[in-house]
């Protein structure tokens, strides 16, 4: 059964999934590293893709910006197609000025300014965390393939445009490390689920230095964080 975001029937997606949130990087891990592919969904141009990655079944679906759109997209690889493994790949604006562009991130918990928390009705502040047991195999292939990394806090912001300028400052004071804008509603529909998350971020600018990577940059410091994200598999 299809859902109203995805076209995709049950069997077609893998349990393992790596969620970017620009449909045309899907697009792009698809055609350059998956093997026998097959383009599951269209629908809102967010494309999802099921292949093979070293003979292991692997699915790659966009999610759109922000937690509203991640939390559809997870929700429904979660509850109607059976997906285990949710793997956010994306990038991250620096919060400290010791962590450099083209660095990747490994979120080990994800704070946020929103109140995607607030279904679940809880008597207190919840704390979204990823999985550890993708955490430590993320961090192993990270190591293996020499790549530069940091593992710690980050925040998901509702924010792309802040009002306050002072708001990283404060973050950064709590050594929270990047900021993006989808991890923690992943890391809640997952914990809520039982299942496994993990959001790994490559550090495309810097809100301290103001220093930005180029389009190119971008490109090859994704290829390499999607060589870490596959090993997953
Ligand atoms: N993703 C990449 N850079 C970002 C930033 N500065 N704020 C939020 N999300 C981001």
């Amino acid at each position: 059964m299809a859902t109203p975001h995805n076209a995709a029937k049950p069997g077609d997606i893998a349990e393992t999934i790596l969620l970017p949130g620009d449909p045309l990087r899907a697009k792009f891990i698809a055609d350059n590293f998956l093997e026998d592919v097959k383009e599951y969904n269209t629908v809102r141009n967010m494309f999802g893709y099921t292949g093979t990655y070293k003979g292991k079944k692997v699915s790659v679906q966009g999610t759109g910006m922000g937690m509203p759109s991640i939390g559809i997209y997870a929700h429904e690889l979660i509850h109607f197609y059976g997906c285990k493994n949710l793997i956010r790949i994306g990038s991250a604006g620096s919060m400290r000025e010791d962590l450099p562009l083209r660095h990747i991130v490994f979120g080990m918990g994800a704070c946020t300014n929103s109140n995607f928390a607030s279904q679940f009705n809880l008597p207190g502040t919840y704390a979204p965390i990823a999985s550890y047991e993708l955490l430590e195999k993320a961090v192993a292939a990270a190591k293996s393939h020499g790549a530069d990394y940091r593992v710690g806090n980050i925040l998901s912001s509702d924010i792309f445009y802040n009002a306050d300028p002072t708001v990283t400052e404060k973050w950064s004071k709590m050594n929270v490390l990047a900021v993006e804008m989808e991890a923690a509603a992943l890391y809640m529909e997952a914990a809520a689920a039982g299942v496994n998350a993990l959001a790994m971020v490559t550090i495309s600018d810097n809100l301290i230095t103001g220093e930005e990577t180029t389009a190119e940059e971008r490109q090859n410091t994704f290829t390499k964080m999607m060589e870490v994200a596959l090993e997953l598999a």
